[in-house]
């Protein structure tokens, strides 16, 4: 695990945007896995510029989105679903063929896993891996207790989740369960970045990264992985040690 501590939410976001940008120049078929959120907001703005620009493609790249909250239709706002569609997919010329995310609204569910692992496997693993972090430590919707051993699966979220997920929500929503990729998909991708900024989230990172290693703070697991990189700005590295 690398540590990069930057001055600033925006010069952050530059810094993660290069590094997709980076990928899919090298490997135009990556498979990308990307989180939803505030985090990765301005990230998302600054590849849509930076592919423009340099006139990067992303037609080949697998998009496979990280979660989402079950029983909540992607027309609704607060679902990850319209938050790729709005901040990514009509920015990025992402093929629709190649995207994948989970319908939530599947009576199967288990079956909406199953075949999100085998989108993974038979496309050759996730190349990179861009995620957030919550303020209960998770990471996707890995709560906190979920097993590093996990691929996608179904979770009852956390008290903490279903209150601080409201944030995304225009009106009051009952928020229970969410679908997501598992932290074994995290261990195995080639690479991942994980974003925090601002103060709310510094005593987060600082557990996770100076605490214990436990299943009780998914996001202690970026320091196993070997080519990660944590990317956070000065405001959440505020109380590292
Ligand atoms: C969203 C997701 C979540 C968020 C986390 C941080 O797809 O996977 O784990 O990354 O809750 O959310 P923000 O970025 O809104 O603080």
């Amino acid at each position: 695990m690398q540590l990069t501590i930057f001055k600033d939410y925006h010069t952050l976001s530059q810094q993660a945007a290069g590094e997709v940008i980076a990928l899919v120049k090298h490997k135009p078929d990556a498979v990308l896995c990307l989180a939803s959120g505030s985090t990765p907001m301005l990230t998302y703005r600054l590849l849509a510029e930076k592919a423009l620009a340099q006139k990067v493609d992303f037609t080949r790249c697998i998009f496979i989105g990280l979660d989402e909250w079950v029983g909540i239709s992607p027309e609704n706002e607060g679902s990850c679903a319209f938050f790729f569609r709005t901040h990514v997919f009509n920015h990025i010329n992402f093929s629709a063929s190649r995207i994948y995310l989970f319908n939530a609204l599947s009576g199967n569910l288990a079956q909406e896993c199953a075949t999100m692992n085998h989108v993974i496997e038979k496309n050759g693993g996730i190349d990179l891996m861009l995620v957030g972090v919550g303020m209960n430590g998770h990471i996707g919707f890995n709560e906190p207790g979920t097993s590093f051993e996990l691929y996608s699966h179904v979770t009852q979220l956390d008290e903490t989740t279903t209150s601080v997920g409201q944030k995304y929500f225009k009106e009051a929503t009952a928020l229970t369960q969410g679908i997501t990729v598992g932290l074994k998909h995290l261990l195995e991708s080639k690479k991942v970045l994980l974003l925090a900024n601002g103060n709310k989230k510094a005593g987060i990172i600082q557990k996770a990264l100076e605490g214990e290693i436990t299943d009780a703070l998914p996001a202690c697991i970026i320091r196993q992985h070997t080519n990660s990189i944590v990317m956070i700005d000065e405001e959440a590295a505020g109380m590292l040690v």
